[in-house]
């Protein structure tokens, strides 16, 4: 039982995939159309998905005609290239539309945003969404904390400074403190986290603890998340 935890928490994104059957972040796919919509993404605009995952959100560009590519560090989409958002595979100004929905969480997020700010043309426009938390971070061992996206997760406004200080200016900002209930709700439902995490001891109960208090902090609203639309200014 420990070695299934284990080889859950090394792969997170296939365990959360076998668990959610889609997009990989609050909303799925419903709340992507919407920041696609909010970042005026339509026929001819080159759109980069990075931390593209499986492919979710550029099937809904493409969709729209969008000329969409993705990268992600292990691309599982033939759309996809290899690739990380601290050094985007792109040349610079190629970009109309950088979507990026709950990776810039697990990134050097200045190194993530200053490389936005180059692919992008000027005017281009930044649709991203991510985890955000106010106050400390629940306490969660680190492998759980990577696999939630919650290692660099920072408060909304840590978030909206550090896009600014990039030379972004924002357009918009929504928050999905319902969605990440209901994703949470989604997860719990079908993970009997008491009857798996009992069987492995000690670790298994510090496991069971900090997951009850990361259930708090959401219930709370201390843990949440949001999307934004920002424009690259020249
Ligand atoms: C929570 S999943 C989100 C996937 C997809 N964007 C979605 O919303 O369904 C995070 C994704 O980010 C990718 N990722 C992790 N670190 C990254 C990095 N430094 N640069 C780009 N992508 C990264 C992971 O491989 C994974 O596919």
């Amino acid at each position: 039982m420990e070695g299934l935890l284990d080889t859950a928490l090394a792969n997170p994104w296939s365990t959360l995939n076998t668990l959610l059957d889609g997009p990989l972040h609050p909303g799925g796919t419903q709340r992507t159309e919407q920041l696609l919509d909010r970042a005026d993404v339509g026929e001819g605009t080159r759109l980069l998905d990075v931390g593209c995952g499986d492919g979710d959100a550029l099937a809904v560009a493409c969709q729209r005609d969008a000329e969409a590519v993705g990268i992600d560090p292990a691309p599982s989409t033939d759309r996809a290239l290899r690739g990380n958002a601290t050094a985007i595979p792109v040349q610079t100004a190629q970009i109309d539309v950088l979507l990026a929905e709950c990776v810039l969480c697990l990134t050097d997020l200045d190194a993530a945003l200053g490389e936005a700010n180059r692919v992008l043309r000027d005017g281009g426009r930044l649709a991203l969404s991510d985890v955000v938390v106010d106050g400390d971070l629940p306490d969660v061992p680190e492998a759980v904390a990577d696999a939630l996206c919650l290692t660099g997760a920072r408060s909304r406004e840590r978030l909206t400074e550090r896009i600014e200080a990039a030379g972004f200016e924002i357009q918009n900002t929504s928050d999905h403190h319902d969605d990440l209930l209901a994703m949470r709700d989604r997860v719990t439902d079908q993970v009997d986290y008491e009857g798996m995490l009992g069987l492995i001891g000690e670790r298994g109960q510090r496991a069971l603890s900090a997951i009850e208090e990361l259930e708090a902090a959401v219930e709370a609203g201390d843990v949440s998340y949001v999307s934004l639309v920002a424009t690259a200014q020249p």
